[in-house]
């Protein structure tokens, strides 16, 4: 999704700032770029591409490119293709204004042919540029920069993060609605961005803004007011992440590195936690969650899977628990009552079908719990009570270490909920949470996904087959294979299969089973594995040797036998090698996969 950012303050440096906050919100996905200075006038330099095409474009001119503020963006189209006019930075007809843009305005259509009967013109396909305009016609009626910015923000429905630069005035503006903008206050700067790793390099202190608030950013100052203008009191917070944890530390990808990181992720989300000696989990943050009657989950993508583990977890413990896709949820929910706990899964806090969803739920009267990887996001402050699955920063596209921090969440979330938390908890699980990331890294250093991948390059389709707990498992595997290597890649429930899908299977479909342990649903997976060997297809097993998987298996990517709740995870963990392997293999690009976003803040 777009990627903002804005600073003021470091004079002759700013070109490089900008350049290299966008750099480091690539991961959210692209197409275009572009930055406007402020310089006598208003400088913009935009391009679509890669942002080594901005970069070039930029050092082209470098000695006349030395404005004392500015702002930037990256675009993910929405209205109108990749092309230079439609990246931002906008303008109006003379280019006394500069904006900055995410989301989607709704209402634009209207504005603009309401701009253009009068005979403004229009450069762009995007919605994004009414916005310029809509200023520039309230400065050319008298207002100053501050109030025609503002009146321009008062005509916009749908979702916005903006941030806007006026000639002859020394300030950023800012505001939000349903959009992601966060402040950083550094020592004699000012920076404002999407996501805190933009400006990570020059400060940890922010202050995340809340939707309708306004921002006014000089040289060495920052207000916040609301839409009337009164000033809102907020706090500065000091984020934990660092700017060596968001670099790539010597791996080929961010993905890569985020696969290797996750025995450490999972250290930290368990830390303090769990203790073994007393026999407890202990979970702060869910101290005032009551007991809810039922729960439902809703997620998108890779949360969605792990939505859909917690689900059944719940379920096995006797709780009515569901897990929904929170797009589909927001405009067709579920009934709740006040004792109903509606779970929002988002690495991100920012996804804008999960908010959406569960806006829905909190309006309706259930309990709202976000359980998320960044501190302050959006889902974060919204919900009634969060639960940080402290992962660290990801930047992969494709979600790994998230995922695994938010299953071993989702373990403790439930045993909260079940009551069993504080009490006896059984030793047995609490050693294999224990274990978990040395289990972890065992499978990291022995696994031979990559020498798998080299059978099985060139297929047709890749299939991905499980039950009970590593049914959302195969989901995954299925999603990340899809979302990297660009081939065709579905998950199923294993006995499914002969419901339709098996009508795909060939021996040009390599199938990949995950089967852990040697219960009644190990062994209706192997009667499914069967079925497909009968059709000819490739079989690659993902198990822990505890049934006889292995027997009708052409490759075994093998896991420790361990608790029937962190199987999955390890599991999972195979198939994220396998995934990236792959990837490799074909040369995609595995941080930034085509038309995928990290985080996707429009509905
Ligand atoms: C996007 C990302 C996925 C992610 C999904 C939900 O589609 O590409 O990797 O799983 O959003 O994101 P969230 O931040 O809500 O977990």
């Amino acid at each position: 999704m777009c990627g903002i950012i804005g600073c003021i303050g470091h004079d002759d440096e700013t070109v490089d700032v900008l350049l290299n906050g966008l750099s480091n919100l690539e991961y959210r996905g692209y197409d275009s770029a572009g930055i406007a200075l402020k310089q006598d006038g208003i400088d913009i330099r935009k391009r679509e591409g890669e942002l080594d095409e901005l970069r070039r474009s930029v050092r082209r001119d470098s000695d006349s490119l030395a404005g004392s503020f500015g702002i930037g963006h990256t675009r993910w189209s929405t209205h109108g293709p990749p092309s230079d006019e439609n990246s931002h930075p906008h303008s109006d007809s003379l280019g006394r204004v500069a904006v900055v843009h995410n989301g989607i305005i709704e209402n634009y259509q209207a504005i603009r042919d309401e701009l253009r009967s009068e005979g403004i013109p229009f450069t762009s396909d995007t919605d994004s540029e009414v916005v310029p305009h809509l200023i520039a016609r309230n400065l050319e009626q008298g207002a100053d920069a501050e109030e025609a910015v503002r009146a321009a923000v008062d005509r916009l429905e749908g979702s916005y993060a903006l941030a806007v630069i006026v000639q002859g005035t020394d300030k950023i503006f800012a505001t939000r609605s349903d959009s992601p903008l966060v402040l950083g206050i550094g020592d004699g700067a000012c920076y404002l961005a999407s996501d805190v790793p933009a400006f990570l390099d020059y400060t940890r202190d922010v202050v995340y803004l809340d939707d309708d608030e306004f921002v006014t950013l000089t040289e060495d100052d920052w207000s916040i007011t609301d839409l009337n203008g009164d000033p809102v009191r907020k706090t500065v917070q000091t984020v934990d992440w660092t700017a060596e944890e968001t670099g790539k530390s010597g791996y080929d990808h961010f993905m890569l590195k985020e696969i290797f990181e996750q025995p450490t992720s999972l250290r930290q989300c368990l830390s303090g936690r769990v203790d073994e000696l007393d026999r407890r989990i202990t979970v702060e943050e869910l101290d005032d969650l009551g007991e809810p009657d039922v729960v439902q989950f809703v997620a998108c993508g890779t949360s969605y899977h792990a939505a859909l583990y917690g689900a059944e977890l719940l379920r096995d413990a006797g709780i009515n628990a569901r897990a929904y896709l929170a797009s589909e949820y927001a405009t067709s929910p579920a009934p709740v009552s006040p004792e109903t706990l509606v779970v929002g899964v988002t690495q991100s806090g920012e996804t804008a079908d999960t908010l959406s969803a569960l806006r829905e739920a909190r309006n309706r009267g259930a309990d709202t719990l976000a359980l998320t990887n960044v501190v302050g996001s959006t889902a974060a402050r919204e919900c009634k009570h969060v639960l940080y699955i402290r992962a660290g920063p990801e930047i992969g596209v494709a979600a790994t270490k998230t995922f695994s921090s938010q299953l071993v969440s989702l373990n403790l979330l439930v045993e909260h909920i079940t009551g069993r938390a504080q009490v006896d908890q059984s030793r047995e699980f609490l050693s294999a949470l224990r274990d978990l990331p040395n289990d972890l890294q065992h499978v990291l250093d022995e696994s031979n996904a990559r020498e798998i991948v080299d059978e099985y390059a060139d297929k047709d389709a890749y299939f991905f087959i499980g039950r009970g707990l590593n049914y959302p498992v195969a989901l995954e595997g299925a999603l990340k294979f899809k979302e990297i290597t660009y081939e065709h890649a579905e998950g199923f429930a294993a006995g499914e299969l002969k419901h339709g899908p098996l009508a795909l299977v060939t021996e040009n479909t390599p199938v990949f089973a995950v089967v852990t342990g040697d219960g009644e649903q190990a062994r209706k997976t192997l009667g499914n594995i069967k079925e497909v060997e009968a059709r000819g297809a490739p079989v690659i097993v993902v198990t822990d040797g505890e049934s006889e998987a292995e027997r009708y298996a052409d490759h075994v990517l093998e896991i420790p036998s361990v608790h029937e709740r962190t199987a999955p995870m390890l599991a999972n963990v195979q198939l994220q090698l396998v995934s990236y392997y792959m990837a490799e293999q074909l040369s995609r690009a595995i941080d930034k996969p085509r038309n995928l976003a990290k985080s996707v803040t429009v509905e």
